[in-house]
């Protein structure tokens, strides 16, 4: 039998639970062996859950129990997450997680934690919800240079986005159904600002590379400024507007950022929708593979969790065997440089400056009072550049979405 603790009782923490407790003897069938919760830490009186009798408040109760080897931390924030996972694989006990907060800012010292101590730190939980994607990346396409990754990361982003288009709902409105059905974050503008989708994100890239990139050097932009306006627009050019994570290189150099893209119905992703997430990975021998799924929710995210937790018993080690280490100045590079076609639609301005200023750009059909058109590929540095010259003759910028 490997006994368990898990830490915090929230929407991931009850879906583990249940999971565990439903499928209990599926589990110890395949297993051979009983996975048993012997606790549950939460510092909430929850005299109505049915897991009442495992609550504990102190986290010494977990750390100073020999027969606990395995934490599940699904608390989220990274404080005090990150100090109790140091101090669980400290104790000499692995340590699995769903917080892509705690996996994207402290990784490499968690992952050297659990390496000195001889135990494991697994986190296919924190990127996809219950798509397995960390562990095939890592393992099942060890043998790739990956050269590209790129997904929907965020479940509450893309349902937001999918109730407001299809359905016509307000943002607000189809951000409450998102929060009740358990998809946002506590603080639902990590969704919304894509601080999110950056955080996962900056894991597949360290899954990928080995490298860790520092979140707040990734571009990050999120889906607050997207308009009705601007879906149609995207309508008309076959497409639709998906927030995307990206990794990818151009010219030798590795760019990482999170931003919404206008995604052509040629391309899978875009017709990922609802909370579903999708993530497109090439590989210089395998080329594309597509993950899909559902990518947040209890029971969706409660699989991932137990998956690792079943690797851990069935004596599995750590998922990416290049040790993690800090990326230099480099990983990112400079989102100055990245190069991409962008839409821009802007008011107070003609054709023929922008003509002059961008030089060969296609008219796209928008609404009285606005102008909209497609650079040719440009650079993030020139595309700025352009639109301050256009802004000093009256253009007053409304939108503008990159083309994947
Ligand atoms: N808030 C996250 C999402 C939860 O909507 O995708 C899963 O990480």
């Amino acid at each position: 039998m490997i006994n368990i603790a898990i830490m915090g009782l929230g929407v991931v923490g009850s879906g583990t639970a249940d999971l565990l407790t439903e499928n209990r003897q599926l589990i110890e069938r395949r297993l051979g062996q009983a996975v048993h919760i012997k606790y549950i830490l939460d510092i909430r009186d929850m005299p109505d859950s049915p897991y009442s009798n495992l609550l504990v408040k102190d986290v010494k109760v977990i750390l100073q129990d020999p027969e606990v080897s395995v934490v599940a931390e699904l608390m989220g924030g990274s404080h005090p997450a990150f100090e109790y996972t140091l101090a669980a694989l400290e104790a000499g006990k692995s340590v699995v997680t769903s917080n892509k907060e705690v996996v994207a800012n402290f990784g490499v010292r968690l992952m050297q934690a659990a390496a000195a101590h001889g135990v494991s730190y697994l986190f296919e939980a924190s990127t996809g919800g219950g798509i397995p994607v960390i562990r095939p990346l890592a393992r099942d396409l060890a043998g790739n240079v990956i050269t590209e990754i790129s997904g929907i990361l965020n479940g509450t982003t893309n349902y937001i986005l999918t109730r407001m288009w299809k359905g016509g709902v307000s943002f607000e409105e189809a951000l409450s159904e998102a929060q009740a059905l358990g998809y946002a974050e506590r603080d639902p503008s990590a969704d919304v600002e894509g601080k999110d989708t950056c955080r996962k994100i900056c894991i597949l890239g360290a899954v990928a590379t080995g490298r860790l990139a520092q979140v707040d050097r990734i571009y990050t932009e999120g889906i607050s400024a997207i308009r009705l306006t601007d879906v149609r627009v995207a309508e008309h050019m076959d497409a639709s507007i998906k927030l995307l994570g990206r990794m990818v290189y151009q010219d030798g150099s590795l760019y990482m950022m999170t931003a919404p893209f206008i995604v052509r119905h040629d391309n899978p992703l875009s017709r990922i929708d609802d909370v579903f997430n999708g993530v497109l990975v090439s590989g210089n021998y395998v080329g594309d593979v597509m993950f899909y799924g559902r990518g947040a929710g209890a029971k969706a995210t409660a699989s991932a969790v137990v998956a690792d937790i079943l690797a851990l018993a069935a004596g599995e080690g750590p998922v990416c065997r290049e040790p993690w280490r800090e990326a230099g100045e480099n990983v990112p590079a400079d989102f100055a440089n990245f190069v991409s076609r962008n839409y821009i639609a802007m008011s107070g301005v003609d054709s023929n400056a922008i003509d002059v200023i961008f030089g060969s750009v296609e008219y796209l059909p928008t609404v009285e009072g606005e102008i909209a058109f497609l650079t040719a590929p440009v650079s993030e540095r020139e595309a700025q550049d352009n639109l301050t010259r256009l802004s000093a003759c009256g253009g007053v910028l409304q939108s503008r979405v990159r083309l994947f």
